[in-house]
């Protein structure tokens, strides 16, 4: 059973908790196997591969290939590719950062979630960039109130980036709903707004998924439809876990 708020959010039964808890299950799963191939010389061709193959193992599909024409399995997105990368031939070298961002369905529902790995060494400035990626997340996940509301996401994310000298949020993408589909209501943006925002429910499932740049906050698209690159060619790094706000009012990280 489903139901939708007043702003079209939609409130899930608790039912729907451990459809979900499966298929974040394997999403997470999926990242963690694809860690030990990220390394100096692996192609991002041959991760999409591996993680094609995972995810149907295990009895997932893999959500963006053929999303919206998404041709690849997984998004890889290295360096100055802020998200959306397509996996090629090109192969990790030391000093990369790569981000893989994994959906994956297990009977109609969906998991989202990505991390980004650092491959062999990095700069202190990349590396910091990485840490402060993450923790741009984890700031946002643990401003998540039942009973407050979606802009309290936004203000806690935006006020913790801005006392990071040297970085800043990408604002152009954000977080979103999911459960039956890969995106559903609302936009989970990670700046504040004026406007009221949706209240946080108990029965909702979304994501957090803040993007750093440790240059320019804004992004161009590549000729290929998809490819996120940063408008100076700055490193930017992301995490994102898909959240469940539990009907025991704890907030429930299911990737
Ligand atoms: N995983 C992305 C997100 O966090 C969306 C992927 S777009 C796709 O929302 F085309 F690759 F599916
Ligand atoms: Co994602
Ligand atoms: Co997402």
């Amino acid at each position: 059973m489903v139901i939708k708020n007043k702003f079209g959010v939609k409130v899930y039964d608790e039912n729907s908790l451990d459809k979900m808890r499966i298929a974040c299950g394997l999403a997470s799963a999926t990242l963690d196997y694809l860690e030990s191939f990220v390394k100096p010389g692996v192609t991002t061709k041959y991760i999409d591969q591996m993680c094609e193959e995972f995810v149907r193992k295990n009895g997932g599909v893999p959500t963006c290939k053929g999303y919206k024409g998404f041709p690849a399995s997984l998004c890889i997105s290295i360096n100055e590719v802020a998200c959306h990368g397509i996996p090629n031939n090109t192969q990790l070298k030391s000093g990369d950062i790569v981000n893989l961002d994994v959906v994956v369905e297990v009977g109609g529902w969906h998991g989202d979630t990505s991390r980004t790995f650092a491959v062999g060494e990095l700069s202190k400035q990349h590396k910091d960039l990485v840490k402060i990626a993450e923790e741009a997340m984890y700031v946002g996940i643990n401003s998540v109130k039942a009973n407050g509301c979606f802009n309290d996401i936004g203000v806690a994310v935006e006020k913790y980036v801005a006392s990071q000298e040297g970085y800043c949020l990408v604002k152009e993408f954000c977080g979103h709903g999911i459960g039956r589909n890969m995106h559903e209501e609302p936009l989970v943006l990670h700046f504040a707004v004026n406007n009221q925002t949706s209240p946080i429910e108990p029965g909702m499932f979304f994501t957090i998924e803040p993007i750093i740049s440790c240059g320019s906050p804004h992004v161009k698209q590549m000729k290929d439809g998809w490819t996120m690159v940063t408008k100076d060619k700055s490193y930017a790094a992301q995490f994102e876990h898909t959240l469940f706000v539990g009907y025991d009012d704890k907030i429930h990280i299911l990737t």
